[in-house]
């Protein structure tokens, strides 16, 4: 595999089971969800923070570049190995220490699940508020790397709202202790917050102390079909005036998602009737009595309207789970039904509706050799446009098609001052665009920061920005 007095010493170095050299792990480890394939030399498993020092530092000494990983749930290549670097996955770092009660924190290591967090604190009524369709598989590592969004994005924010403290191994072999639990703490630049959302450029995040929220009690979801884009956002301003009860999660999808979940995962939907959109609505109330009156009311109101052409709610927890798996299995039903290309963008929700109309008018006057597949956060103004080719089309109109279909969706951003990137990240796929959204200044800034962090420009290269010539 090349690079034998390296390999030699990361072995002497570290225990046998800690070290994978074979052709087929390091190709799987080399990719994420993207599937862009990748080469790795090898792939480092360290077990505690200490063995994290001793990679960076040997890494450092034979100029060996490495890509960290975890859950390897990334949809925009950001764990992906590309050129033979060492992987380094956290995935064996899963250790979660107790719950502080009083300080509503928990400190974990970076390879633990997110759904792991969540079964961990809540015995204590307690819960870490980020919630995502990939939360069985990816680690809090990936989460906070990539400062992850999710489905309660719209009631609780994003991933870097919900972190106190940090630990993070930089490429010299220092550790940064950052904070660990204090709730206040203004001494200078926030260091944590730089961390958080570089997708392992700086330094590699081992530990983290998550800020934790009481769990919400009394939950009532709803599945609402709805025949108009634009009143669906109409319905998010109403929804969220009313004072019976706070939104969690405003989801939408359009038909052709919620045909290709029905057939690919063979999943049932309560609501019959045929709609161009779909909305999933959860919302948290005082008590359960009067959160149902509540919603009840809303859903009455709401159904008198015109546009919202049917609804149902959850009357179980086993209904809740099915109405979820429509909007949760999106994802893999398109990814079983072929190559897609996906476009995780950002715009402000008053924007949403003339940003969708926009892509559907250049769609409808191009014969593309893909359908647009529609689904996202309306209450984050966070759609995501997929991309499915035709079964039928050749990958190189299908790639043609999808590098126009990008040009001009972007352009419409520029316009609308959307981003790019919402949630997933720049990673590879959308590198090229990141001098396309941020100023001169700032990426000057950028290259600054990454040379301070990594002069050797060793750490997750390509991913972000590339050095500078
Ligand atoms: C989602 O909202 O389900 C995730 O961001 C994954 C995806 O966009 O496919
Ligand atoms: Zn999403």
């Amino acid at each position: 595999m090349g690079n034998t007095p390296f390999l030699d010493k990361l072995s002497s170095t570290l225990a046998a089971d800690r070290l994978l050299t074979s052709l087929d792990e390091c190709t799987t480890f080399a990719t994420d969800w993207t599937k862009i394939p990748g080469r790795a030399i090898a792939v480092a498993l360290p077990r505690a923070t200490a063995e994290v020092q001793n990679i960076l530092r040997l890494c450092s000494e034979f100029e060996v570049a490495v890509v960290p990983s975890g859950g390897r749930t990334g949809l925009a290549g950001g764990a992906v190995a590309k050129k033979g670097e060492l992987v380094l996955s956290l995935s064996r770092m899963n250790h979660m220490g107790p719950v502080d009660a009083a300080g509503r924190n928990v400190r974990v290591q970076a390879g633990v699940t997110t759904q792991a967090v969540h079964e961990h604190v809540a015995p204590a009524e307690l819960t870490w508020p980020i919630d995502l369709a990939s939360k069985g598989s990816s680690t809090i590592g990936g989460n906070l790397s990539t400062n992850a969004g999710g489905v309660r994005v719209v009631h609780y924010g994003m991933t870097r709202k919900w972190v106190t403290g940090l630990q993070a191994v930089t490429m010299q072999g220092e550790v940064l202790e950052l904070n660990q639990d204090l709730q206040k703490n203004n001494t200078g630049y926030d260091l944590i917050q730089l961390l958080i959302g570089s997708e392992g450029t700086l330094a590699v995040i081992t530990e983290a102390t998550l800020r934790l929220v009481r769990r919400p009690q009394h939950v009532m979801t709803t599945l609402l079909a709805v025949n108009n884009l634009p009143r669906m956002i109409e319905l998010f301003a109403n929804a969220i005036r009313k004072t019976g009860f706070d939104i969690l999660a405003f989801e939408f999808f359009s038909s052709r998602c919620l045909e290709t979940v029905k057939q690919k995962l063979n999943r049932q939907c309560r609501l019959s009737v045929q709609s161009p959109y779909y909305l999933l609505v959860e919302m948290e109330g005082q008590d359960s009595a009067s959160l149902k009156t509540n919603v009840e009311d809303w859903l009455e109101e709401i159904l008198g309207s015109g546009f919202v052409i049917d609804g149902a709610i959850a009357e179980s927890s086993a209904d809740k789970k099915q109405f979820w798996s429509l909007r949760e299995g999106i994802t893999e039903s398109i990814a079983l039904s072929g190559p897609v290309k996906k476009y995780d963008v950002s715009v402000s929700v008053n924007k949403m509706a003339a940003l969708i109309a926009d892509v559907e008018s250049f769609l409808s006057s191009h014969n593309f050799h893909f359908d647009l597949y529609l689904f996202g956060h309306l209450g984050d103004g966070s759609p995501h446009f997929n991309l499915l080719k035709h079964s039928k089309a050749s990958a190189e109109d299908f790639e043609k098609d999808a590098t126009l279909f990008e040009s001009r969706l972007f352009e419409l951003l520029k316009n609308c001052s959307g981003s790019i990137s919402a949630e997933h990240g720049v990673g590879l796929l959308k590198k090229d665009w990141v001098t396309f959204s941020r100023s001169a200044a700032e990426l000057r800034l950028y290259h600054s920061i990454k040379d301070a962090f990594d002069p050797k420009g060793l750490l997750n290269p390509g991913k972000i920005v590339d050095p500078q010539k």
